[in-house]
C-alpha cells in the first residue's frame, strides 16, 4: 500500500431497483469525498456498482419472461445513467455478474473450504424468503421476520457454513483497539453491542432447487453463494485481489462508505471474511443516516422516493449536490423536503454566492471597465483584506480536516461562512462611496480581495459543484477555472489584475417557493343559477368549493383495538403528516395500503372515532359488497391540490 493512497467505496446498489435520492447520497458523497482527495493532490480510487444476483432479480426476470441477465443488463443502465447526469466520476463500476467478480468469489470460497473455514451442515430454522435470510427461533418477532416482518418458512436442508463464530473474540478485540474503524463512534458501539450476543456461523449457501440466480459454489454444483458473501467481495475483486498484487497493494485498505442499514453485514460479516483470507481490515466503514421522507426511511417499498432525476431537472445538478452534502450531517438522519431544499438555495446560493458575484462582477464592470483592478501595494499584510483572505485560508484547513474526519457539512459551512463574510467585508468598505474618491486604490483592494475570497471558495467548493464553481472561476479572468491548485487555496494575489471579468448570467437564480396561496385555486365566479333557488340536493358552486381535497401518501396503518371496521392511518401531505381514522378495515389489509396515494378533505374539521382523533378523511368508491379508495393515476406527489 501506498501510505497516502485513498480508496473509497459505496455499496453496490440492488440492480432492481430505481436510483433514488438516498442511493444518490451515498455516491454524491463518495463523489465528493474522492473529488477532495484528488485535488488535495492524494493518489484516488472511487468503486461503486451494483449488487445483481439473488431471488428478487430471479423473479423478476421471470416476470420479464427474459433470463436474469438479460435483465440485470437492462436494469443497471439506471444506474450507470443516473450517475452520469449526477457528475460522478467514478473510477470504475463494478457488476456481480462480471466474470472478474465471480472467478474471484469461486476462488475465495474453494479456498476457504480447502482450509477449513467453511463446513456442510443440516440446517434447521426458519427462512425469510423476501430478505434471503435465515433466522433461528429465538431471532424472530413475533413469529415473523425481525427484518421486514414478512412471513417465514420453516426449512431443514442441508447447507455450507462460513466458521464466523471462531472470531467473535478477535473481532471485538480488534474493534476496541482501533477506534477509527467504525464510524461514528455511537455505530461502533452499536455493532459492539450487537457482539454480545454469541457470534452464528454465516450460512453461505443456497440450494439451487430454491434459488438458482447466483455464483455456483465451486465444491458444490447444486448450491450457489449467499448474496452477501458474493457482494462484499467487490470491494476487493474490484482492485486485482488475487490477479493483480501491485495494483491491490496500491489500494488496498479501503474506506468503505454504508447506509446504517447494511452495518452488521460489514462490520461483522465482512472483517470476518477478510479475517479468514488473511487480507488487511478495511481502513474505515463509515455508516451514515438515512434521508427520510417526512418521518420515515425513503426507499422503494414504502413508495416515498424523491427521484434524483426529477431534482436535477428542476434546479440543476449542482444545486442538488450542493443540498445533499450540506443539508446532511454526515452520520445523522436529515429530512428530504423540497421546502428545505428551496430554503437551503436560497440562503446559501442565491444570497449568499451568486449575490457575492453579482456583486464583484458588475461593480468591477461600472467602476474598472470590466477589468479586475490591481490592489494597493501591502494591502495582504494587514488590515481587513489580509484579515478576510486569512479566515479563507483557515476554512480552506478546516475543510481538509473535515473532509479527513467525515465531517463535511461542518467544512462547508465555514466555506459559506466566507461568502457572508466577504459581503459584509463589501458592505463595510462601500465601494460606491470609495468610488467617489480621487484616490482609487482603497476602492481597487476591495474588488480585488472580494474577488480573491470568492475565487477561494470557489475552489473550495469545486467537488460540490463542479460545473457552476467552473464556472464562477472563469468569471473571474482565471485561465484554467477546472483546474483548482491546492496551493492556490492558501495564497493571496492569485487573480491576474487587468483579468476580464465577465458574468456567466445569473450562476443561481432566486427560486420562488411555492405558497400554499399560490396552490390554491383562484375564486371562481359563481354562475348565477348557482346561487339562488337551487333545486334541492344541487350544491352551489361556492359550497363546493369550500372543500378542499389533496392528495396524501399512506406511510403506516393499523387495526384499532376493538373497532373491527376502523384503521388508523398516518398519511404524508406535502410535509405534513396527519393521522386518519378510516372504515375500511373490512376491504384492505393494513399492509395493502402502505405507498398508496389517496385523496383526502383535507380541511375537515379533526373528529374523534373510538377515542382515535382523525383529521380528516379518505375519499373510497363503493358499490354493494366492493369498497375502493379514490387513487390518482400514475406518479404524484403527495400533497396536491384534487380540482
Ligand atoms: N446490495 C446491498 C449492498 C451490498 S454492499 C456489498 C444493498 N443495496 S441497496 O440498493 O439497498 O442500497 C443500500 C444503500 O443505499 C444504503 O446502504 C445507503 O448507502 C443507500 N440508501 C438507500 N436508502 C437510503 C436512504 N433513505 N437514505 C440514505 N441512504 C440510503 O443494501
Amino acid at each position: 500500500m501506498k501510505p497516502d493512497s485513498y480508496y473509497i467505496t459505496t455499496p453496490i446498489y440492488y440492480v432492481n431497483d430505481k436510483p433514488h435520492s438516498g442511493h444518490a447520497y451515498t455516491t454524491v458523497l463518495a463523489d465528493v469525498l474522492a473529488r477532495y482527495q484528488r485535488m488535495f493532490g492524494r493518489d484516488t480510487w472511487f468503486l461503486t456498482g451494483t449488487d445483481e444476483h439473488g431471488q428478487k432479480v430471479q423473479e423478476a426476470a421471470a416476470k420479464a419472461g427474459i433470463p436474469p441477465q438479460a435483465h440485470v443488463d437492462r436494469t443497471v443502465q439506471r444506474f450507470v445513467e443516473a450517475w452520469k447526469r449526477l457528475e460522478i466520476r467514478n473510477d470504475d463500476f463494478i457488476r456481480t455478474t462480471e466474470p472478474r467478480h465471480k472467478v474471484i468469489v469461486q476462488e475465495i470460497l474453494q479456498d476457504l473450504f480447502d482450509r477449513g473455514e467453511i463446513y456442510r451442515d443440516e440446517y434447521d430454522g426458519w427462512y425469510c424468503v423476501s430478505d434471503e435470510r435465515f433466522f433461528t427461533e429465538k431471532d424472530l418477532a413475533a413469529g415473523k421476520c425481525p427484518e421486514c416482518g414478512r412471513d417465514v418458512q420453516r426449512v431443514r436442508e442441508a447447507n455450507y457454513f462460513f466458521k464466523m463464530s471462531q472470531y467473535q473474540d478477535w473481532l471485538v478485540e480488534y474493534i476496541q483497539a482501533h477506534p477509527g474503524f467504525i464510524q461514528p463512534d455511537f455505530r461502533r458501539n452499536e455493532t459492539l453491542g450487537f457482539l454480545r450476543k454469541p457470534l452464528q456461523d454465516l450460512c453461505i449457501s443456497r440450494p439451487k432447487s430454491r434459488l438458482a440466480w447466483g455464483i455456483e459454489l465451486p465444491f458444490d454444483r447444486d448450491y450457489v453463494t449467499y448474496v452477501w458473501f458474493d457482494a462484499l467481495v467487490n470491494y476487493i475483486s474490484a482492485i486485482g485481489y488475487r490477479r493483480d498484487d501491485a495494483r491491490f497493494a496500491r489500494w488496498w485498505p479501503a474506506i468503505h462508505l454504508i447506509g446504517k442499514d447494511i452495518l452488521t453485514t460489514h462490520t461483522v460479516y465482512w472483517p470476518c471474511m477478510l479475517k479468514a483470507m488473511g487480507v488487511a481490515m478495511p481502513k474505515t466503514i463509515f455508516a451514515h443516516g438515512w434521508w427520510l421522507s417526512g418521518a420515515t426511511k425513503m426507499s422503494k417499498s414504502l413508495g416515498n422516493v424523491v427521484n434524483p432525476i426529477d431534482m436535477l431537472e428542476r434546479y440543476g445538478v449542482d444545486p442538488f449536490r450542493y443540498f445533499l452534502m450540506a443539508e446532511m450531517a454526515m452520520g445523522q438522519d436529515a429530512s428530504f423536503t423540497e421546502e428545505a431544499f428551496i430554503r437551503r438555495y436560497n440562503a446559501d446560493l442565491a444570497n449568499d454566492l451568486g449575490n457575492l458575484l453579482n456583486r464583484v462582477v458588475s461593480m468591477t464592470g461600472k467602476y474598472c471597465d470590466g477589468r479586475l483592478p490591481a490592489p494597493e501595494p501591502g494591502a495582504f499584510q494587514q488590515g481587513p483584506a489580509a484579515a478576510l483572505l486569512a479566515q479563507a485560508a483557515a476554512a480552506a484547513a478546516a475543510l481538509k480536516t473535515a473532509v479527513e474526519n467525515f465531517t463535511l457539512q461542518a467544512g462547508v459551512a465555514q466555506v459559506i461562512e466566507v461568502v457572508r463574510a466577504t459581503n459584509k467585508f463589501i458592505e463595510t468598505r462601500q465601494p460606491w462611496t470609495q468610488a467617489r474618491a480621487a484616490d482609487r486604490g482603497p476602492l481597487h483592494t476591495t474588488l480585488y480581495a472580494a474577488a480573491e475570497a470568492l475565487r477561494i471558495c470557489a475552489g473550495l467548493l469545486m467537488p460540490l459543484m463542479p460545473g457552476k464553481m467552473t464556472d464562477l472561476r472563469a468569471a473571474l479572468g482565471m485561465e484554467n477555472p477546472m483546474t483548482v491548485n491546492p496551493d492556490e487555496l492558501t495564497k493571496s494575489e492569485v487573480l491576474k489584475p487587468g483579468a476580464q471579468v465577465a458574468a456567466p448570467g445569473a450562476l443561481f437564480p432566486r427560486i420562488d417557493a411555492p405558497t400554499p396561496a399560490a396552490e390554491t385555486p383562484p375564486p371562481q365566479k359563481v354562475p348565477a343559477s348557482g346561487t339562488v333557488g337551487n333545486p334541492e340536493g344541487v350544491l352551489a358552486y361556492e359550497d363546493f368549493a369550500k372543500v378542499q381535497l389533496r392528495t396524501a401518501k399512506i406511510m403506516s396503518a393499523e387495526p384499532i383495538e376493538g373497532a373491527v371496521k376502523l384503521l388508523k392511518l398516518s398519511v404524508l401531505m406535502g410535509d405534513e403528516r396527519r393521522q386518519i381514522v378510516a372504515g375500511i378495515a373490512l376491504y384492505y389489509k393494513p399492509e395493502q395500503l402502505i405507498g398508496k396515494t389517496v385523496v383526502v378533505v383535507s380541511n375537515l374539521a379533526p373528529i374523534k372515532l373510538r377515542g382515535v382523533e382523525s383529521q380528516g378523511m379518505l375519499l373510497a368508491a363503493s358499490k354493494g359488497e366492493c369498497l375502493r379508495l379514490v387513487t390518482v393515476d400514475g406518479d404524484l406527489s403527495s400533497g396536491a391540490i384534487v380540482k
